[in-house]
Parts: C-alpha cells; sequence; structure tokens
C-alpha cells in the first residue's frame, strides 16, 4: 500500500486529475514566509463572459481565472454564437450585442459545476425563440433553480422545470417586461439574474435586495455603463436599471480572488512562526467578511496598497501565525460578506479559546454540497465538539492547544472543491495523516492551489 504511493513535486501536479484518487498528508507545516499572487476572481471572471458577450464589439479581459466554473461559461456562450480566444490568461470575446445570440433548435448548454454560470446565463438566454435545455454536474443537478426561474417568469419568461432542479428548459420571448422584484435569500446570484435580464429589457426594472456581493452593480455602473441607480437602506439595497442600451466594448483586469485567498489566510494564522503577503487581492468589502471576522476573533490581518480599480478595490494582505484566537459569537450580519468562507472560519473557531456560535447559515446548505452539514462531519470526526443550532446555526467548542496525529479520510461525493480545500487546509494545519479523496475538484475554483500549498513546503503524496 504505502510502495503504491508517489511523492510529488510541484511540476508532478499538473498531473492530478479527475483519475487521480486521492492525495496523502502526513506532516503539518510551519515556518513559511512568502508573497504570493491569487488567480483572478471567480464571480468577475464568469460575468465578464457572460457580460461581455452582450457587448457590441471586441471586450478583452487579464488575469481572467482558468478553471473549470470558468470554462464552462466560457463553452456555453460560444454555442450561442460568440466567438471567444482564450490565450494565458488573456481572454477576448467578441460581442454581438444585447440581441446578438444565434439560437439553434435543440441547443443543450451544461453549466458543469457552476451555479453561478448555470443561473446567470437563463438571464441572457430570455429572447430564445427556441427552448434551450440547461444541465449540469451532479452537484449542480440537486440544487435549487426557482430562486431564478421565479423572477425571470414575471419577466415573461417560460421555463419547463423539474421541481426547480436542472435539467430545466428555457423558453423566451421578444416582449420580455420589467418587473419589480424582492430579493430575500441574500444571494448575489439571484440578484445578478435579475439584473441582467433587465439589462434586455425595455422600461425601468426595481429590485429591493438583501446585501450580497456588489460586483455586478459595480460592474453595470463603472465598466458597462448601463444607466443604474443604487441606493442602500438599513437592511436591503434599492437597484434601478433602465434596460435596452447597447453596451460599448469595455477591457478589465481581474483582481485576485479573496475567496482562493482565504485558505492561505486561515492557514498562516494556524501554522507557527508564518507570514504571507498576498498580492493584488479583490478586497470589496461585499467579499471580506472572512476578514473581519477573523479579526474579530484576534487575527492581526492588515491590508496595505489600497486602491480603487472600476469600483473595486484592491489590496495586498498581510498575515501571519497567532497564538491566541478567541471564540465569537457571530450575529448573521456578515454572513453574505463570508458566505463562501464559513468552513475555514469553523476551523479557526476549533482553535480558539472558547465556544463560538454561528447563526442564520441554511443558505451554506444550497452550494455545491451541504456545507453546514460538512462543516460538522469534519469537526466531529476530529473528536471536537459540535452541535447544530436549529437548521441553520453552529456551536464549536474550541481548544488552542488542539493538535492531532490521528487517521482521518475525506470522500467527497459530490467533489465539493471547497471540501476538499478545506481537508487540505486542517490537515496542514492541525496535524494528523490524511487521505483525501477527490483532488481533481480544486480544479472547479482554484487550479493552482495545490501547487501554492507545495510552494509553502507542504509534502502531498497523490495515488
Ligand atoms: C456567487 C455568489 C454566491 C457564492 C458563489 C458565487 C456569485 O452565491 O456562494 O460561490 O458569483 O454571484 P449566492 O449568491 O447564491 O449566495
Amino acid at each position: 500500500m504505502q510502495r503504491s504511493i508517489i511523492l510529488v513535486i510541484i511540476s508532478d501536479l499538473n498531473k492530478i486529475n479527475h483519475m487521480t484518487k486521492f492525495i496523502h498528508i502526513k506532516k503539518k507545516i510551519d515556518n513559511f514566509k512568502k508573497t504570493i499572487f491569487m488567480p483572478g476572481d471567480k464571480s468577475l471572471s464568469i460575468r465578464f463572459i457572460l457580460l461581455s458577450s452582450l457587448s457590441k464589439g471586441k471586450c478583452t479581459a487579464y488575469n481572467i481565472l482558468k478553471s473549470e466554473d470558468v470554462t464552462s461559461a466560457i463553452n456555453n456562450i460560444k454555442k450561442l454564437g460568440i466567438k471567444i480566444i482564450l490565450r494565458k490568461s488573456k481572454c477576448e470575446v467578441y460581442g454581438k450585442g444585447l440581441s446578438g445570440y444565434k439560437y439553434k433548435k435543440n441547443l443543450v448548454l451544461d453549466a458543469g459545476n457552476s451555479g453561478t454560470t448555470a443561473r446567470l446565463i437563463c438571464s441572457t438566454l430570455i429572447d430564445t425563440h427556441y427552448p434551450i435545455k440547461i444541465t449540469g454536474d451532479k452537484s449542480l443537478r440537486k440544487r435549487d433553480m426557482s430562486r431564478i426561474i421565479k423572477p425571470l417568469r414575471l419577466f415573461g419568461v417560460n421555463f419547463k422545470d423539474n421541481n426547480s432542479k436542472l435539467p430545466i428548459f428555457i423558453n423566451g420571448t421578444k416582449f420580455t417586461k420589467p418587473i419589480n422584484y424582492i430579493e430575500n435569500l441574500g444571494s448575489a446570484q439571484c440578484k445578478s439574474a435579475v439584473m441582467i435580464a433587465a439589462l434586455k429589457t425595455f422600461g425601468v426594472t426595481k429590485i429591493k435586495s438583501l446585501p450580497s456581493r456588489n460586483h455586478t452593480e459595480l460592474l453595470f455602473k463603472n465598466v458597462l455603463k448601463i444607466p443604474i441607480k443604487i441606493k442602500h437602506q438599513k437592511k436591503y439595497d434599492f437597484i434601478e436599471i433602465k434596460g435596452k442600451k447597447e453596451i460599448n466594448p469595455f477591457n478589465y483586469k481581474i483582481p485576485g480572488d479573496v475567496s482562493s485567498a482565504a485558505f492561505f489566510i486561515v492557514l498562516t494564522l494556524l501554522s507557527r512562526n508564518s507570514q504571507l503577503v498576498l498580492k493584488d487581492i479583490n478586497i470589496n468589502p461585499s467579499r471580506t467578511g472572512i476578514i473581519r471576522i477573523l479579526n474579530m476573533m484576534g487575527a492581526k490581518i492588515k491590508i496595505n496598497n489600497k486602491r480603487n480599480y472600476k469600483g473595486e478595490i484592491i489590496g495586498d494582505i498581510f498575515v501571519r501565525s497567532v497564538k491566541k484566537l478567541r471564540a465569537i459569537k457571530l450575529d448573521s450580519s456578515l454572513n453574505s460578506s463570508a458566505i463562501d468562507e464559513f468552513l475555514l472560519i469553523f476551523l479557526v473557531a476549533s482553535r480558539c479559546e472558547g465556544v463560538s456560535s454561528f447563526i442564520k447559515l441554511s443558505e451554506l446548505n444550497q452550494k455545491e454540497s451541504k456545507r453546514l452539514d460538512w462543516g460538522i462531519k469534519i469537526l466531529k470526526m476530529m473528536n471536537i465538539k459540535v452541535i447544530k443550532i436549529k437548521n441553520h446555526g453552529l456551536k464549536i467548542w474550541g481548544n488552542k492547544n488542539f493538535q492531532t496525529n490521528k487517521d482521518y479520510v475525506v470522500k467527497n461525493y459530490l467533489k465539493d472543491h471547497r471540501i476538499f480545500m478545506l481537508s487540505v487546509i486542517t490537515a496542514l494545519s492541525l496535524g494528523g495523516n490524511w487521505k483525501i479523496y477527490d483532488p481533481g475538484s480544486f480544479k472547479t475554483s482554484f487550479p493552482t492551489f495545490l501547487k501554492t500549498i507545495v510552494s509553502l513546503g507542504a509534502k502531498i503524496a497523490i495515488k
């Protein structure tokens, strides 16, 4: 058994694919000091592909994320008759205007694992004159589509849906009408789906939305120059969009992804005598809940070299090891700005002094896999005391001296990229002997994840 495990060196990591069974980690890492870069932001990369395909001419993105989710968006937009050229991290999209897609009979779009692609692309298709089938992988076929079907039906779009799950069929109309919509999930995907449909519809669409990442608003306002009004009031954001204004070609430099950076921030925090600088990261406040929450727990994360790029805020993140972290009782106000990072926050809570609690997180169970349940499962597996509060929260009893040398196996049958990466960070920061299955999954969002991990000195074997 041991003999069939090969120790990989950095260049061999390219060999990891969906056929690789598992990786093996036996040793935590400490004592690293480095400056690293993260790949381009996933939300912005997918939005660039979809929105540039609706523009009137050639748009270029630099530092686009080259991951499977972004490839899904590219391949589907190509099927709609739009030329896209991808060279290294530069991507050119030759948009043909708001009504420029070529709809063919019996078209099938496959969003793979990407919820953002599946949900947002429906809005770009609202004028299709043939039904289009939209499907995805095993994980995506379990996810709720009613959250975008409901508002798009109000625009006048027809759906044949399968109990709100993929595969669905969308059939559009040239006569969509603007809507007033209340988005109450705090979901940027829903808000953006309504915004993109508004772009393709005559008249003014009004959205009242719980706060969520605001990349689509910033792109509409500062890059696409769409007539848009945005007001923030106590609990809700109010957005008004006047539709049917053609989009001029635009260029965009995609900043580093803070959701990818989060894995390295937490690894550094929990390792001994280590520090990292993460350069050129998008620190848009609607995405940096993790930094605020970790600083409330006693991390001393700093941002340097802050600048504004077309409304997004970019900066360099500085993080170092911290010996003493404190437990936190978190209300729900930062939930949406840390929605993809809670598994990492739970891991940090397990190393805090005291009992931490988190509430109103049922949306975590709507992700690529049931992440709230996974958080509990991984902590329990390590004998860390944790309980679920109703169906939406967690209480975690932390132990600042926790370390382990036991054996652990993580089989993640829906191949959730964030469960895989969380398991790697847990193994490297808490110790133990880990077999982590489905390593191909990290290519969904962060293809250079293991390469960066190994560059910090971690030893990883593959099977
Ligand atoms: C995303 C929004 C979030 C996030 C997802 C990407 C986006 O989902 O979890 O990874 O790009 O808009 P919700 O908007 O459903 O919370």
